[in-house]
């Protein structure tokens, strides 16, 4: 479904090039929940902000079904950010002048989409928070208010930047359990980023990363279904 051939990204900081990817080479597939680990600067947010169409290779090949994404025009790209991809980062990201329900609506809208922003929210089990604000939720409520906004997007690709970095260990385990729902309840392909080594086993696909390069992917036959709390 997505087939990232042979990328490099540089980027150039004064006179100095900083070489982020070197030759990544993956696929991922839709349905399928993948995690993205390695140490810090190794390239995954950059990795995953060329997968979601927010930055451009320097070189190689990004596919998505048949689309040559690598070769989107600026308003094609916005195109596939828009209709194709959802993210959900580290620090929620909310408005914070708008309820829960609110933040999830106007990305609903941006999309026709016909369901309602509550049907999402009640997805990730907030159906008794939908009039508070930000700083009315915990860190767990607001990372699910934003998973529910990326979903009322239906994107073909959930995109998650360390989305549990910020979280206690149990409120992490329950976003591992939404997405791994997702990828599992969906055709929609999820993917992760972490540094925590445990929710390695939750993973369909798993992507090692190291000083830009690929040091290790595999396939869990098997993953472990994260249990409820
Ligand atoms: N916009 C940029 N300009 C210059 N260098 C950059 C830029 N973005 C990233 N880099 C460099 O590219 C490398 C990879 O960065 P990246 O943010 O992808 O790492 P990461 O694996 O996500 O790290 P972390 O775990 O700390 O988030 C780093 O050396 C970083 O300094
Ligand atoms: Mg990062």
């Amino acid at each position: 479904m997505i087939e990232f051939e042979k990328i490099d990204k540089e980027y150039h900081v004064g006179d100095q090039v900083v070489k982020a990817l070197n030759e990544v080479s993956f696929k991922i597939e839709q349905g399928k929940l993948t995690i993205i680990l390695g140490p810090s600067g190794s390239g995954k947010s950059t990795l995953l902000n060329i997968l979601g169409g927010m930055d451009r290779p320097t070189r190689g090949t990004v596919k998505f079904n048949d689309q040559l994404v690598s070769k989107l025009n600026d308003h094609e790209l916005t195109d596939y950010r828009r209709k194709v991809v959802g993210f959900v980062f580290q620090f929620y990201n909310l408005i914070p002048s708008l309820t829960a329900l609110e933040n999830v609506a106007i990305a609903a809208q941006l999309n026709n989409n016909d369901y309602q922003a509550e049907d999402y929210l009640s997805q990730v089990g907030l159906s008794e928070r939908l009039n508070n604000f930000p700083n009315q939720m915990s860190g767990g409520e607001m990372q699910r208010v934003s998973i529910a906004r990326a979903l009322s997007k239906k994107p073909k690709l959930l995109l998650c930047d360390e989305p549990t970095g910020a979280l206690d260990s149990k409120t992490s385990i329950k976003i591992m359990k939404i997405l791994q729902d997702i990828s599992k309840s969906s055709e929609t392909a999820v993917v992760m980023v972490t540094h925590n080594p445990k929710f390695e086993q939750y993973a369909d696909h798993v992507i090692r990363l190291k000083d830009g390069q690929i040091e290790k992917t595999y396939d869990n036959e098997n993953p472990k279904i994260v249990e409820k709390i």
